[in-house]
């Protein structure tokens, strides 16, 4: 069975495309089949992939009709057949990694599925909407026999994103260490139980279970976070860093954990525990990745499977390719730690 995982924060600029696109990767090196979902109308996440910069690129891909919008536009444009699977492109260099790519008018349809999830109850033509994503993905999902589904989501509390959220199975969440990331961890200690409440009502609501696309009971659960992107000084995050480290530690252990908690969206303490996974819940901490951001992007691969060749020469070759190496190590714990979650607490 297939597990979704929701990459969500708020907070614009955490690295959830990069970890969405890195971490797709490593699962599948790991032998997973997994598909990684474009739903964040910049399409960051399909350009990342493709290599693609241009309008007129992104265009050309939208013809094919095998994006997110597209594959739900028989419900959202009232078309008269059901939503089929999506033909998710092959990601080059990296087999058993496929992407859903994403596109810029997806955000069209963000208003309509706000008056349908207000949950009146009373406009039964908008009744398939809520479960319809779950629907695309679980179709999608099947036609490709993929174990997991990463979903690269908008930096916003947007409708799209509280159904995004409110029907995964799990969800990670990326930060940087600043001072708005720790804002955003408490914003969310407010707003998730309300979208769990929201999720509850509206997977017992006759008309959403009634609909072509039922609404799914789900309730997502917080695997972890990630912090990323900050300077190293002498092997250690420099102090500025190390400040907003912390804060964002206590951030998630005091306040989000327990609001979590009682929302039942978390894992059990055993379960972080075996995996040696703090009352921070932090699943990694990944400092920056320096000059190999820029080879990656130029080679649509991930900065621990870039080759040295892509790599190329140069006086700091050698260091670059320690610092590649560490990366490796890190994704890698990265990636058993989130295998190790997701098969406990499905087998639970
Ligand atoms: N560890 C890192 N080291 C260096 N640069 C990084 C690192 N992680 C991410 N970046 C860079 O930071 C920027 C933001 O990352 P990314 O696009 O993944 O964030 P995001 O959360 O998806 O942003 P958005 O909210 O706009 O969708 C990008 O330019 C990315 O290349
Ligand atoms: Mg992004």
């Amino acid at each position: 069975m297939v597990q979704k995982i929701a990459l969500f924060n708020h907070k614009g600029g955490v690295s959830k495309t990069t970890t969405t696109f890195n971490l797709g990767w490593m699962l599948a090196t790991k032998g997973k089949k997994v598909i990684i979902v474009d739903a964040d109308p910049q399409c960051n996440l399909t350009g990342m992939v493709l290599g693609f910069s241009t309008k007129q690129e992104l265009e050309g891909l939208y013809k094919k009709e095998q994006n997110i919008k597209s594959g739900l536009a028989p419900a959202f444009e009232s078309r008269p057949k059901l939503i089929e699977a999506v033909d998710c492109l092959p990601v080059e260099g990296c087999d058993g990694l496929f992407l859903l790519p994403g596109h810029v008018g997806f955000a069209e349809y963000e208003v309509t599925l706000g008056i349908a999830q207000e949950l009146s109850g009373s406009i039964q033509a908008l009744q398939n909407l809520p479960g319809s994503i779950s629907y695309l993905l679980q179709k999608t999902a099947e036609k490709f026999k993929a174990d997991y589904i990463l979903i690269d989501m908008s930096p916003s509390l947007s409708s799209i994103n509280q159904n995004l959220l409110m029907t995964s199975d799990f969800f990670i969440l990326p930060t940087s260490p600043d001072f708005f990331s720790v804002m955003a961890i408490d914003s969310l200690a407010t707003i998730l139980p309300k979208w769990y409440a929201w999720a509850q009502k509206a997977s017992e609501m006759r008309i959403l279970k009634d609909a072509d696309y039922p609404f799914p009971k789900v309730t997502p659960r917080l695997l972890g976070t990630v912090v990323q992107n900050y300077r190293i000084i002498r092997q250690e995050p420099a102090a500025a860093f190390q400040k907003w480290i912390d804060g964002i530690e206590e951030a998630v252990s005091t306040r989000l954990v327990p609001s979590l908690r009682k929302n039942n969206m978390l894992l059990s303490n055993q379960m972080y525990n075996y995996q040696a996974i703090g009352s921070d819940l932090c699943l990694a901490k990944i400092s920056d990745f320096n000059s190999l951001i820029a080879k990656s992007q130029e080679h649509q691969t991930p900065v621990f499977a870039l080759t040295s060749k892509q790599i190329g020469s140069g006086i700091v070759l050698e260091k670059t390719l320690g610092a590649q190496e560490k990366f490796k190590k890190v994704f890698s714990t990265l990636t058993d730690r989130v295998i190790e979650l997701t098969c406990h607490a499905a087998s639970n």
